[in-house]
Order: structure tokens, then sequence, then C-alpha cells
């Protein structure tokens, strides 16, 4: 009875280790984007298969020990040499080997993507609870929650926080970094081709942990060129009625005590930057899409979307939230 109970609980535990793996399913670390990912994924690989081998070889003896007959034996007539070999083997002389052979090999890891190659453009990043400033320094450009990169060129990344720590994380480009709060950390990234990434914050920052997300979008060198032209140009005229007075719903309200838009008197940072609002693809950090809908909804109870954010509700009627949503939906 105990026996089959034993054989059970064996072959189950390795029944279930084979649904666990299951889970490990794509998009992830393990379909690389960039250099850097890819030989984080690589060093993966190498690990995933001394560790399955290992397991492997771990219940191959368990199940020899479980299913072959036992011979009734004294100790006294046992060579003592039989179990240390396995003791010293297994436990000691395995290990050290497979340990020091991972040690190196993460070390070169580390090593190689130490630095970032010197043709790197710089961009700035800077966690807030819970959105993601993101500067160009040398364009002179200040965006929100969206990342935009050239295909194919490294970028250097000068990471710090205006709080708590967060942490920076496209599983697709590369490992984790901290954002810290008065100490920046130099990373980079690249992306080998055109495309959307979706970055997250790694590292538990406040009730919103979860809902700050950002975008990696990775583009053909001219057209990052063109989108960081774009973005250069103050915010658009307004030529509409409705729209101009939004603008004035938006500088007489408390919007513009947190928010810059470029060309106006509004101009303090607690908040992302709105001057080309409209061209970005989400808002509050990747939580909604960039719709009319949405954002009315958003500026009508934020809290309501992402409780705890540092938005308040202002107080608006109807006709002003509409005349405000067509202003910020004007913000190209
Ligand atoms: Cu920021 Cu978690």
């Amino acid at each position: 009875m105990r026996t089959s109970f034993r054989r059970g609980a064996v072959l189950g535990f390795v029944f279930g280790s084979v649904l666990l793996l299951a889970g490990c399913a794509a998009p992830s670390v393990l379909a690389p984007q960039g250099p850097a990912a890819e030989r984080i994924a690589g060093l993966w690989w190498i690990m995933f298969g001394l560790a399955g081998a290992i397991y492997g070889a771990v219940v191959a003896l368990l199940l020899i020990g479980l299913f072959r007959r036992r011979r009734v034996e004294p100790d006294s007539e046992r060579p003592p040499s039989e179990g240390q070999v396995w003791i010293l083997g297994g436990g000691v002389v395995l290990p050290t080997a497979i340990l020091s052979l991972l040690f190196v090999l993460t070390l070169g890891t580390m090593a190689a993507l130490a630095a970032p190659p010197s043709d790197a453009l710089t961009v700035e990043m800077l966690g807030h609870q819970w959105w993601w400033e993101v500067r160009y320094p040398d364009a002179q450009v200040t965006t929100a929650n969206e990342l935009h990169i050239p295909a194919g060129r490294p970028v250097r990344l000068l990471l710090t926080s205006a709080d708590v720590i967060h942490s920076f994380w496209v599983p697709e480009l590369h490992g984790k970094m901290d954002l810290v709060p008065g100490r920046p950390n130099t990373f980079w990234i690249e992306a080998r081709r055109p495309g959307i990434y979706r970055g997250q914050c790694a590292e538990y920052c406040g009730y919103q942990h979860a809902k700050m997300a950002f975008l990696v979008i990775a583009e053909p060198p001219d057209q990052f060129a063109a989108w960081l032209e774009t973005q250069r140009r103050p915010a658009p005229t307004l030529a509409d009625p409705l729209v101009q007075q939004g603008q004035q719903v938006f500088l007489g309200s408390s919007c513009r005590l947190c928010h810059t838009i470029r060309d106006t008197v509004a101009a303090t940072t607690s908040g992302p930057d709105l001057t080309h609002l409209a061209d970005r693809r989400t808002i509050a950090a990747g939580t909604l899409e960039n719709t009319r809908e949405n954002l009315a909804n958003w500026i009508r109870n934020p809290q309501a979307i992402k409780p705890g954010n540092r938005m308040p509700p202002p107080d608006l009627t109807a006709e002003e939230l509409q005349a405000l949503v067509a202003y910020l939906e004007s913000l190209e």
C-alpha cells in the first residue's frame, strides 16, 4: 500500500513538472529581438539544458530505486565505498563543476552587456508613480510612456526616478534595470528589427505598479528621424473654435498645474508632457488605447480607471469636457 502511494507521488511529480513547463509560452524573454536579449536567452538555454539533464538523471535514479527489487543484505556485507562515491561525486564534484561553468558563462554575459556600443543614441527615462517620462536630450524632446528608437542602432538609456524605485524591463530586448532616485543607472537596448515591444515596470512601486507599462517603438532610422522632428515642433495652432475653447478650459483648470504643453503657460512636469499627446498610442501608461472615448473617460474620472494615481478629477461640465478632449486630440 505504502509503496504504491510512493510510486504514485513520484509519477505525479514528474507529470506535474511537465505541465508546469508547458506554461512557458511566447512572447517572452525566449523570443529575443535584440542582441542583449539574444545573449541572455542563449545563457538561459544552457542553464535549462544542464538543469534538464540533471533533473532527468535524478528522476531516472529515483525510478530505479523505486522499482528495482531490493536485495536484502546486511549493512556489514556492503562495501563501504559504494555510498561515498555517490555522495562525493553527485554531491560535491558534479555541482562544483557545473556551478563553476555557469559562473564563468554568467560573468562573460555580464561583461559583454555592460557597456553600450559607442555609436549609441542617448535617451533619458525618469520613472514616476505610475508613468514613464522619456527625454531625448540632444533633440530637446520630452514625451511619455513611449520610447521611440531607431531599429538596428544601440540606445543608451540613463535611468532614474522622481520618487520611489522602479525597474525598466522590456523582455524581448534586455533584462531588467532599476530606476533609483538620485542615482542614475546606465543601460542599453537595441532592437534588430522595427516593431513594437511592450515594457513593464518590474519593481513593486505602489498601488498601480501593474499599470505602469510603456511601449518601445522601433522604427527604420529615417522614420525615427521624422518622428523626432515632429516632436520638436511646437504644439499645433488652433483653427477650430471648439479646440480654442478646449485650450481655454485646459489653461483655466487644474490641468495646467501638473502638465506641460509647449508654447502655453502650462509648463510643470509632475504629470506627462502633453504637447503631442495625440500621437501616442496609449494613455495612462499603457492602460488604455488613446481614443476619444477613453480620453474623455480618463479625464472625467481617472481614479475609477487607475485608483490611487496622482491625477485628480477636474471639475468640468460636459460641454467643457468635450471641448477639452477636442483640444487634446488636436495635439498631434
Ligand atoms: Cu514603477 Cu513598479
